[in-house]
């Protein structure tokens, strides 16, 4: 219990301790349908900031404290809007691949930053039909490639210094101002908290409980049973979280009720936690506050990814000016 208990803090703790990222992916394909050609996406904290493909040709802002950041900064306006860059890369490694059919070539860079120690970690990775396939490594300043294709690219790409200096500088100067200025534009919004709903859901009687809390942010947050007011693990399955469409978050716990007598039922609760905020929100187990849960449920995102781009293969991420000129003259 001690130990549970300590454990809790510690994730607390290190959830708590501010570290803040700014992420680009892009996905350029080639022959896969009902995609487009190239998508683009920029985050903040993990929360999407702009969005451009090339269908829509214009970058997006998502957020509208973005947006009024473009507005006041017209240098912000000249997102990165065609994907002549992307392309020449794709072709580039399209090259050096033996395949014929669709292929997919993602790119995730940018940099996080603790703004408790100040440390900062840049990062600039390539992946290959969903494959990790080039990552800079700025202490060497070389290229690294996990895969055996990619090491003929990788001896190309090593010979170009000054591209290595270019990436270098971006991940650990560029990026990062970037990102304080974001974080700083989006205080309000990226430290709010919201309060989920937190409701126990059940199929059939003979189910499990599902402790469901949906609509919270930050993603901060913990799930779990107690009985008599203590933690329990048996018969307890916890889900990941969730991104909902809107944003927010959504997070689960099973309670397997099979072992429970009828009259032990309100000696359970279900407590959710949400880092931030003053009060956890508690749920006892109560037959007669269960629901049945509706069909379809909510759209959700594994929170490993951020938006549809991202569940469906391997990065994420997009972009303001700065890094339009980095993707148009660099690769
Ligand atoms: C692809 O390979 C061909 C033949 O090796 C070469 O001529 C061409 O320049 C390459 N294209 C790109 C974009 O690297
Ligand atoms: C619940 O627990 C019982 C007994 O421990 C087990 O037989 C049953 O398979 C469990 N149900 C689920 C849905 O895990």
């Amino acid at each position: 219990m001690i130990m549970n208990y300590f454990g809790l803090l510690l994730l607390f703790h290190v959830a708590s301790s501010v570290q803040h990222s700014l992420r680009y992916f892009l996905t350029a394909t080639n022959g896969v349908p009902g995609f487009p050609e190239f998508i683009g996406a920029a985050t903040v904290d993990e929360v999407q900031v702009g969005y451009c493909d090339s269908n829509i040709k214009t970058a997006k802002p998502r957020q509208d404290w973005i947006r009024r950041l473009i507005e006041e900064d017209p240098k912000h306006l000249e997102w990165y809007s065609d994907n002549k860059w992307i392309k020449t890369v794709f072709l580039f490694f399209f090259n050096f691949s033996c395949l014929s059919g669709p292929s997919i070539l993602q790119r995730m860079n940018g940099c996080e930053w603790d703004d408790e120690t100040g440390d900062i970690k840049g990062f600039n990775q390539y992946g290959f039909n969903g494959e990790d396939f080039l990552a800079v490594d700025l202490n060497t300043l070389t290229w690294t490639a996990p895969k055996s294709q990619a090491v003929v690219i990788k001896l190309l790409w090593d010979e170009d210094k000054a591209n290595l200096e270019f990436n270098k500088n971006y991940c650990t100067n560029q990026c990062p101002n970037w990102l304080k200025n974001y974080v700083h534009h989006g205080r309000s919004f990226l430290q709010r908290t919201e309060s989920p709903s937190v409701s126990l859901l059940q199929k059939t009687p003979a189910s499990v409980v599902t402790c469901h809390a949906t609509g919270f942010y930050p993603d901060r947050a913990e799930i779990f049973w107690r009985k008599d007011g203590e933690e329990i693990h048996e018969g307890v399955e916890k889900g990941e979280i969730l991104m909902n469409n809107d944003g927010t978050f959504q997070m689960s716990a099973e309670l397997n009720i099979s072992s429970i007598q009828p009259g032990g039922w309100r000696r359970y609760d279900c407590v959710f936690q949400l880092s931030g905020a003053e009060d956890d929100v508690i749920v006892t187990l109560d037959k007669s506050v269960i629901q049945i849960p509706v069909a379809g449920g909510v759209a959700a995102f594994l929170l490993l990814g951020v938006a549809v781009i991202v569940a469906v293969f391997w990065l994420r991420k997009r972009n303001g000016e700065e890094t339009m000129y980095f993707l148009h003259d660099r690769i």
